[in-house]
């Protein structure tokens, strides 16, 4: 693999829909070039940004401070013109023009499908760019990566607010639908729902119909207010991934209760993106350090096509990543291999996705308990 030399340019991006820690990275990818004798460049609007070239060196104090900062300070898009061979062509032509020779794409599962296929483009020199991704979305819905960058974060904002709205709840013996983000994926639901003590969990991979969902809220409720039980509220976490939206199903959930005969009031609550902002958890800002770090290793050692990930628990029959030598808890995986995992995780075909619907199913008694 042809190696990167003193002085040569890597420039780094943030991609698709923000996530906290992104800053992190960010700064641990422009402090780790710096002191390995390489000059940093920052990308301003993700991939739009690449095209219209708005590239400009960044300095050691630019970073300085941002990792306690929610957002990205670069700027971010989705960007569609990127996934045509025009766009990507301007692209690398902006790159070669400012002699850049790696990229670190910080992003989800559109970011690293750009990143994959901006790989086959060239340098200034006739070489291949050297691109890494590092996984960074809440929905946590990457391929091949225990964690993303942004989820912990997430994850605890959705439990603060789980906690306050519990409150409220218990206040009035109210239920509550909380209804959190993650589009084609369940896991902010599934992982809150254990963390904040919720009643009953919904998520898109159950694949359960209207008459399905209200049949397990209602059970969840006539046990919950049932006298020998006698619980002062109900929570149930919504993914956004289940088809009926949350007002609808409110209005279905009050008028089969008062078929049942139970006089409960029922709430809705949309976090939406109150989820996606905030300071990153010290976890995410220390999984974004260990990732950028390894990303820029990767580029020096002239890996490309990669995706740097953290600690995945390998089954038979998996493809073998390359270990870090460095961090024993990161790998690096070709880009194809992640984004193939990825959409299995989407459409439930993959191995964690069945699990985490197995494990659900077996965790919903005991959450309703
Ligand atoms: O970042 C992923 C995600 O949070 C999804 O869960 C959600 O549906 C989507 O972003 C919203 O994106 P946008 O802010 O572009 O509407």
């Amino acid at each position: 693999m042809d190696t990167l030399n003193n002085g040569d340019r890597i420039a780094v991006l943030t991609s698709g829909g923000d996530a906290p820690g992104m800053n992190a990275a960010v700064r641990a990818v422009v402090r780790v070039a710096y002191t390995h004798g390489f000059v940093p460049y920052g990308v301003r609007w993700g991939y739009q940004g690449l095209i219209d070239g708005e590239i400009a060196p960044i300095e050691v104090r630019d970073v300085d401070g941002i990792s306690r900062r929610g957002g990205t300070f670069l700027g971010s898009s989705r960007c569609q013109a990127f996934f045509t061979e025009e766009g990507r062509a301007q692209a690398a032509e902006q790159l070669r023009a400012h002699q850049i020779r790696g990229l670190v794409v910080i992003g989800g599962n559109g970011s690293l499908a750009g990143a994959h296929r901006f790989s086959q483009e060239v340098d200034h020199t006739g070489t291949p760019f050297r691109v890494v991704g590092m996984p960074a979305s809440i929905d946590n819905d990457i391929g091949y990566t225990t964690l993303c960058i942004g989820s912990d974060t997430a994850l605890n904002t959705i439990v603060e607010a789980c906690d306050r709205i519990a409150d409220t709840a218990s206040a009035h013996a109210r239920t509550f639908v909380v209804e959190v983000m993650g589009r084609d994926c369940g896991y902010l639901a599934m992982t809150a729902a254990v963390a904040a003590e919720a009643d009953g969990v919904l998520f898109g991979e159950a694949n359960l119909g209207r008459d399905e969902l209200l049949q397990s809220i209602v059970g969840i409720v006539q046990r919950a207010y049932n006298p020998e039980r006698g619980k002062n509220r109900v929570l149930v976490i919504k993914s956004e991934g289940v088809q009926i939206p949350s007002e609808v199903l409110k209005q279905c959930i009050d008028e089969r209760l008062q078929q049942e005969g139970l006089p409960v009031e029922t709430r809705v609550s949309v976090l939406g993106h109150i989820v996606r902002g905030g300071a990153p958890s010290g976890f995410d800002r220390l999984l974004a350090g260990r990732l950028g770090h390894a990303a820029v290793r990767a580029i020096q050692r002239g890996r490309t096509d990669e995706m740097v990930s953290w600690h995945v628990l390998l089954k038979p029959g998996d493809p073998r990543p390359t270990v870090f030598d460095l961090d024993p808890f990161i790998t690096f995986w070709p880009l194809k291999t992640v984004l193939e995992e990825t959409d299995r995780i989407v459409d439930g075909t993959s191995e964690v996705t069945r699990w985490r619907v197995r494990i659900l199913r077996e965790a919903e008694p005991i959450l309703a308990a």
